[in-house]
């Protein structure tokens, strides 16, 4: 039987399947689509499968025909791409169908393409509405390629598992497991939706963790792993550990200060300075992090580790698996016990959270809120390029000026309908003001004393030149004529050099 969905479930059916690219799309967003028919009915769903393979809406849209496609609606979590990359645009695919509507999750956080498969699209006719409602899961969704998009910056989360009391073990390096083996899947899943595993060397020396990707659903997805060593310790060593035999050379990353680097045929070694006595400059690690095309970071221990990402204001979002135990603080080893806060106001809080269930365990994550950070830099409050409001204006075919205001915080684009309504509307009370103007100057009785002047003067502009007439209401004729040629003067001028200077949308 054919399957009825509202609006609002389509839309979680598209971010719902998104989620299957995870792990096989980076550097590109998981994008779900869901077509329904005019009447609700599903039709077929897809989304970004692979890296350079066809994106969501092509995967969704290949097994229809026109017929079947006649006025059906189109969700997608993100505006259809309107570029050549490594696939074909879609929105121009999308254009060509005989589809009535697309709707749309997020606008493309991309300033090259933002808002412009919606042109394309509105221009071919069809009707392009953007989605409320599912923001914050449409953020979280593509949260990692939004942050790499507007900033050029690695998204990081920090992954801890502890006690109720916040400890992740005890002082003496003992820690495993604190969790269940359900929340250890899912940490080998949230591994899987991360370009790179990041850890500091003692945790490295102390629990000679494999860092790779042991979750059934990713088989033979591979991570780079990046390890923080300013003193060499483990460099060394690597032949022994179990890391090196679960990475090739080329992606295990491990970086220490200039005077340690030694040449290892284990790791790829880089010189990274610090900012102080003890510490790395983490920016400098997570540009170089980007310039290796790593787009998100898990950061996953130990305690002086995670500590560190928070101190420097490093960390997008948290996941915290809490185990029902307590350890205490006198032998415990507290996760954030290197991250310190002067005043409670600085203290660090989570948004948008949420909170799941791995058999005993509970998973929290949020975004990491620092008030120490201006609010842009988090993902949720981003200011882009993109969200700065620009009027934008183009030329169809048809003649038409239209327009459309982006980055009204990505939830709202400015119509070219109503953009198309003011300018007729500005038309249309120039022309009242003159048809208003020359019905009283036909049906007004003439004054004797200015009527030769009247003769002379053209709708009372040469007036005050005859020197008949009273100077008030020789000034109201002149100003009112001046007001009524001016603008429209204005207006066509505006229009002529608009039209002729404008880029023609190619709809
Ligand atoms: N429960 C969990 O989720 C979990 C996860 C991971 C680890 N653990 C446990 O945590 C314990 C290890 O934690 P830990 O805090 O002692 O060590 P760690 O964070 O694993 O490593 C700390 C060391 O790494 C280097 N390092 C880390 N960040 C640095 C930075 N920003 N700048 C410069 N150097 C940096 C320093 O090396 P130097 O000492 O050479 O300066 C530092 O002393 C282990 O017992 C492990 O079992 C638990």
């Amino acid at each position: 039987m054919a399957t009825t969905l509202t609006d609002k479930e389509a839309m979680s059916l598209a971010i719902k399947i998104a989620k299957q690219g995870v792990g096989r799309v980076s550097p590109n967003p998981f994008v779900g689509c869901v077509v329904l028919s005019k009447n609700g009915t599903l039709l077929s769903s897809g989304y970004h499968e692979i890296y350079g393979g066809p994106h969501a809406e092509i995967n969704a849209l290949n097994n229809l025909n026109e017929e079947a496609l006649k006025e059906a609606r189109v969700f997608i979590t993100l505006e259809p791409c309107s570029h050549y990359g490594k696939t074909p645009p879609c929105a121009k695919r999308l254009a060509e169908l005989p589809i009535q509507e697309v709707i749309y999750g997020l606008l493309d956080p991309n300033p090259l393409v933002s808002g412009k498969g919606i042109e394309l699209l509105q221009c071919a006719g069809k009707k392009v509405t953007q989605f409320f409602g599912r923001n914050e899961e449409l953020e979280e969704l593509c949260e990692v390629f939004l942050l790499n998009q507007r900033k050029n910056q690695v998204f990081v989360s920090l992954k801890v598992a502890t006690s109720l009391d916040g400890m992740m073990g005890l002082k003496s390096g003992e820690s495993k497991w604190l969790t269940g083996e359900a929340s250890r899947n899912h940490a080998h899943y949230l591994r899987a939706t991360h370009d790179a595993v990041l850890v500091g060397v003692n945790t490295i020396l102390l629990d000679n963790p494999s860092l790779n990707i042991r979750n059934p659903q990713f088989v033979n997805k591979t991570n780079i792993v990046v390890i923080l060593d300013p003193n060499g310790k483990c460099i060394s060593r690597l032949v022994n550990l179990n890391v090196t035999k679960t990475h090739t050379a080329s992606e295990l990353f491990i970086f220490t200060q200039e005077k340690s680097v030694i040449k290892s045929d284990y790791c790829q070694v880089f010189a990274a300075p610090l900012i102080d006595e003890k510490n790395f400059d983490l920016n400098f690690i997570l540009q170089i992090l980007w310039d290796k095309n790593i787009r998100s970071v898990l950061v996953e221990g130990g305690a002086y580790t995670l500590s560190e990402f928070l101190n420097q204001n490093k960390a997008h979002r948290l996941y915290q698996f809490l185990a029902p135990q307590l350890i205490g603080g006198n032998n415990g080893l507290n996760w954030s016990s290197q991250f310190t806060v002067n005043k409670l106001q600085d203290r660090i809080t989570l948004t948008q959270i949420k909170i799941s269930n791995f058999d005993q365990d509970l998973l929290i994550s949020g975004l990491i809120q620092n008030p120490q950070i201006p609010k842009e830099r988090f993902v949720a409050e981003e200011s882009s390029s993109t969200s700065k409001p620009t009027l934008k204006f183009y030329r169809s075919q048809n003649g038409w000026i239209f327009g459309i205001c982006e980055g009204l915080g990505e939830s709202f684009d400015l119509p070219p309908l109503l953009i198309r309504f003011f300018w007729v509307l500005s038309f249309f009370l120039y022309g009242l003001g003159l048809g208003i103007y020359l019905a009283l100057a036909v049906s007004l009785p003439r004054k004797d004393k200015i009527e030769k002047a009247f003769e002379k003067q053209f709708l009372g502009v040469c007036v005050l030149l005859s020197n008949k007439m009273s100077l008030e209401i020789g000034v109201i004729r002149f100003l009112t004529v001046l007001l009524a040629l001016t603008t429209g003067g204005f207006a066509i001028l505006a229009y002529i050099i608009l039209y002729f200077s404008l880029e023609k949308n190619n709809c």
